[in-house]
């Protein structure tokens, strides 16, 4: 294997159909970002790309979901990421879109070498169709029972329940989510990936790094919970799989009889890797073939950074398709990442179990950092981990503020108080400023080693470990002690003590980008390298320092249990409006409408209190930003207190007066501190907004509904 001279660093294209996430940002970018900063501080050629996926059932769903459409869904989320990225401190090179005129040509051209190459087979193939819609339908579209463990919401590509990847054929009384009609099957034409013809190569190139005699990389530095996924799969025995579909959104197959066909999203979106690297050599002004050697040349290094749910299309079939293509790399590494939950549950969308990205840079404004380094420690880099926000407290206070914040201040303080704001001259030192520089002059190797592998969590130790002796050297030392007796060791000391900030604000740049920003300037320095980090002349003597600052604040439990139950609320809110707890992906109004549930007997009927009643009064609560507490006159001597979360539908002074149905014998239970008597009977319009159920002309209040 070659000595890499350039390396191509991607971070998987995320869907433009949501906000990110913290997840999401544990699973590929922050390590990505790490990667990235810390090969070009190190003076490597480094090329780091990413974009919004902007086509796939994940897209149009989500546009039927929010009643528009998928082009304004694209638009949205793409800038919204776009933002957040950029504002989290995600560096990339390029954020490109696959929705863009280049990427179209970029991806129809590959698919058009690969027909040229005779990598496909054509398959007539009886496929589902919604004759109401008058479409072809996506996996996604169809939903039925599974054959395997019998749960009524499966979908067409897989069962949440039992968790088996499925076809729609296997599904049981299959349904249209479009229309909930009962499709029909359609004779369709597609393309085939036939991939069972390429087994052997790659379980060779996979386990060891083989391809076509050459060493392409050392299959013993891949995670072995990627090398067991993609052994899973191989072991399974690959199998055809289409490469268009029949939809009207995507990069149209750019042949002749395929009108109405579309590249399959797997197909296009890695492509985008691609075409966002044609793009940054486009916007760099250079010339047409610049973007070549990114993809190309054997002494680049191409890494991948995704998440768990990406593997095989990284490891497997995106590479395949480099392959037969012919003329380009193939990846080197996937370090992919485990899955990060959240307060003791898996992070979910629809239920709104998540700390969002772009909600946190605003109610923690310039405090990027602090996110930084408590995901860093706990990124999920061999099994799931878990966010806690109590985790990100401690973090914070014991280690951002009491280790590295801390070290930095009292250095700063001590050196404005003798030198007057002045890096001190040196004096002799000592022999244990031998092994003070003995310990610190091994670090930034380790960062740098700890970052080739991957292992990001150790190298973020490493590097604060440096701030850790910065502390044991003052306390050994007691520099605000020895002035009055030993100027000059006092001088010694504290020019070491600054040379240390010097070297923290270099090892710690890849996690800390801000923080290290900010300790740079306090000490005067410019843009540095990794070599500078040990370099002796680094803080010269006389040189102004700025004002003692504190790196960090401390964070309070206050501020602390707010964000918890800012999360508790929120997703009760989602609770509160829901009849079934929703998954992931989001449900349309009619896929909800759509869920079978099981018979009851009358007799369960008649459990229910439901009554009509009226709102006599409704008003927002504080700091929620979905509930409203209403008070509903049900026909008793008080009118009930009901906690609902459609804040985010109607407007409080709005609803006074309307008749309503409410379940009046639901388990009180207390949301925000207000406990809420019951639940006011919803529906939902076309568009996903809430309506009230209402009784056609007035009833009395109390009525019983039955
Ligand atoms: N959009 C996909 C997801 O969010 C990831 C696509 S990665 C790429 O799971 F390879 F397509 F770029
Ligand atoms: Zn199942």
């Amino acid at each position: 294997m070659k000595q890499p001279a350039r390396y191509t660093l991607t971070a998987a294209l995320p869907y433009a159909n949501g906000p990110l996430h913290i997840g999401h940002i544990a699973g590929a970018y922050l390590p990505a970002d790490i990667h990235a900063r810390c090969l070009r501080l190190q003076g490597k050629e480094v090329l780091f790309v990413c974009g919004s996926d902007e086509h796939g059932a994940a897209i149009t769903i989500r546009a039927i979901k929010e009643g528009t459409t998928p082009q304004e869904i694209v638009d949205k989320y793409h800038a919204m990421m776009q933002k957040a990225f950029s504002d989290f401190g995600i560096d990339f090179d390029i954020y490109h879109r696959t929705s863009s005129q280049l990427h179209k040509e970029t991806s129809q051209a590959f698919f058009l070498e690969l027909e040229k190459n005779g990598v496909f087979t054509q398959k007539e193939e009886q496929q589902y169709f919604d004759p109401e819609a008058n479409q072809f339908l996506a996996d996604r579209y169809i939903m039925g029972t599974c054959p395997n463990c019998e749960n009524p919401n499966a979908y067409g590509d897989q069962c949440e329940k039992c968790g088996s990847a499925l076809s729609p054929k296997e599904l049981k009384d299959p349904r249209s989510t479009l229309s909930g009609a009962k499709p029909i099957l359609k004779p369709t034409t597609h393309w085939y990936l036939p991939m069972e013809r390429s087994q052997q190569w790659m379980e060779e190139w996979i386990n060891t790094g083989m391809l076509d005699s050459v060493q392409q990389h050392d299959a013993s530095e891949w995670k072995p919970q990627v090398l067991g996924q993609c052994n899973s799969w191989l072991k399974e025995g690959l199998r055809p799989r289409a490469m268009t579909r029949d939809l009207d959104w995507g990069v149209p197959v750019p042949l002749p009889g395929a009108d109405g066909k579309v590249l399959y999203v797997w197909l296009d979106a890695p492509i985008g890797y691609i075409s966002a690297t044609k793009q940054w050599a486009l916007d760099q002004g250079s010339g047409a073939g610049e973007w070549e050697k990114w993809w190309k040349a054997d002494d680049t290094r191409l890494i991948h950074f995704i998440g768990k749910d990406n593997i095989v299309f990284h490891c497997i079939i995106f590479p395949m398709l480099l392959k037969l293509h012919g003329g380009f790399i193939l990846p080197q590494n996937v370090p992919a990442n485990e899955f990060l939950n959240l307060e003791g549950q898996k992070i979910s969308t629809s239920r709104n179990w998540a700390v969002w990205l772009h909600e946190y840079l605003e109610r923690w404004p310039n405090r990027q950092d602090e996110m930084r380094y408590a995901l860093a420690t706990i990124l999920p880099e061999f099994k799931d981990a878990e966010f806690t926000w109590k985790d990100f407290q401690d973090k914070n206070n014991n280690e951002l503020v009491a280790i590295l914040g801390n070290f930095v201040q009292r250095i700063f303080v001590l050196c404005n108080k003798y030198y007057d704001g002045k890096a001190p001259e040196p004096g002799a030192g000592p022999e244990q400023d031998v092994e003070l520089w003995a310990e610190l002059n091994v670090i930034p190797e380790k960062v740098a080693a700890e970052n080739d592998r991957f292992r990001f969590r150790e190298a973020l130790a490493s590097a604060m470990h440096a701030a850790r002796i910065g502390n044991r050297y003052l306390t050994e030392t007691e520099p605000w002690k020895l002035e009055k007796t030993d100027p000059e060791r006092t001088r010694t000391v504290l020019y070491n003590g600054l040379r240390i900030c010097g070297l923290l604000s270099v090892v710690l740049e890849p996690f800390l980008p801000h923080t290290t920003a900010k300790l740079r300037a306090m000490l005067g320095l410019k843009e540095l390298v990794w070599d500078d980090a040990l370099r002796a002349d680094l803080i010269k003597p006389g040189m102004p320092l700025a004002k003692a600052e504190h790196l960090f604040k401390p964070i309070t439990d206050e501020e602390i249990a707010a964000e918890v139950e800012r999360l508790h609320a929120t997703s009760e809110a989602n609770m509160a409006t829901a009849n079934t707890e929703p998954k992931d992906p989001v449900p349309t109004p009619m896929e909800k409408a759509l869920v079978a549930k099981a018979n009851i007997t009358f007799e369960d009927f008649t459990k229910l209190d439901l009554r009509a009643g009226t709102i006599i009064a409704a008003e927002k609560i504080p700091k929620a930003d979905k509930l409203l507490k209403l008070s509903i006159e049900v026909g008793e001597p008080t009118p009930r207190t009901i906690v609902s979360g459609i804040a985010e539908h109607f407007e409080p002074e709005a609803i006074v007066g309307s008749q309503v149905l409410v379940l009046c014998n639901l388990d009180p239970r207390k949301m925000r501190g207000v406990e809420s008597q019951g639940m006011v009977l919803m529906g939902e319009d076309a568009q996903g907004k809430l309506v009230f159920v209402q009784p056609r002309s007035p009833v009395p209040n109390g009525s019983e509904i039955r």
